[in-house]
């Protein structure tokens, strides 16, 4: 029980590595509070997580919609008595080549990635500062600091992911709130284009990936730092 009494807030914890966490986190004692769009996903883990004996809230909505998800801090907060940590973990990742890249899609992926997380991580500092300290994650991604051709718009999003948490981790570090970003390399879930069946499929042929509950993992290490020091930047790779 290492997340005991703690409050955590999670982005995109409908599925994949964001499920993961707040499945792992609900498991250590934390009450968490679960944001993303699809509903029904998210009644299931919440049911799941009570069903252990957890604490769980489902916030369904947007995470570009400036009011739901100012709204959804809040909520989370009053919920839990508080806020301990925010995880923005939710994404898009469009596939396609400069080229013929849609701008539309574009804009919808950056507006995600990253309007999203400053949305997230904005309504959440008052409440962590309301605490006396706290935790903001984000989940980035190995192409945070490399590249791959036909994902140029997804790379940009996360090397600028890691730009923004660096930034905050300056600003935050005097209140108290550590900032960490975790960098899995590819995970076993149904995000991009190819889904979870397709991974499994590819790593039977030699591929490696993470599971989900692996780079949950990193995120729980992150939650626990020794009282001098700030892990910024983890890297979690598949062996
Ligand atoms: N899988 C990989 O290989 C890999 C590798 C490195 C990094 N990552 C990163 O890991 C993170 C989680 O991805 P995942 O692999 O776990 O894939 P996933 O299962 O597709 O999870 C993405 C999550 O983001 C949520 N989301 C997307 N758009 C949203 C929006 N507009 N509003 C609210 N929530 C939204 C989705 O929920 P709803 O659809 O219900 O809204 C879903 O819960 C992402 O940041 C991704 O970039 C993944």
């Amino acid at each position: 029980m290492r997340l005991r009494g703690k409050t955590i807030l999670l982005s995109g914890a409908s599925s994949g590595i964001g499920r993961a966490a707040a499945e792992l986190f609900a498991r250590e004692g934390a009450a968490v509070a679960l944001l993303a769009r699809r509903e029904a996903l998210l009644e299931e883990v919440v049911r799941g997580i009570e069903a252990a004996g957890g604490r769980a809230l489902a916030l369904p909505g947007d995470i570009t919609d400036e009011a739901f998800v100012a709204q959804a801090a809040a909520r989370a907060a009053e919920w839990g008595g508080g806020l301990d940590a925010v995880l923005a973990n939710a994404a898009l990742g469009l596939v396609g080549e400069v080229e013929h890249f849609a701008y539309a899609d574009w804009c919808r992926m950056l507006e995600v990635n990253l309007g999203g997380t400053f949305l997230l991580v904005r309504a959440a500092i008052p409440h962590l500062r309301a605490r006396g300290g706290g935790h903001v994650l984000a989940v980035g991604s190995e192409l945070s600091r490399g590249a791959m051709p036909g994902l140029a718009g997804y790379v940009a999003s996360k090397w600028g992911l890691l730009g923004f948490m660096r930034a905050l981790s300056m600003e935050l570090h005097r209140h108290n709130i550590r900032v960490c970003s975790v960098l899995p390399g590819g995970t076993l879930t149904d995000f991009g284009p190819d889904d979870a069946a397709d991974k499994r499929a590819r790593r039977e042929r030699g591929e490696r990936f993470l599971e989900p509950a692996s780079v949950a993992e990193a995120l729980l290490f992150a939650l626990q730092q020794p009282p001098e020091a700030r892990v910024t930047e983890l890297d979690i790779m598949p062996m």
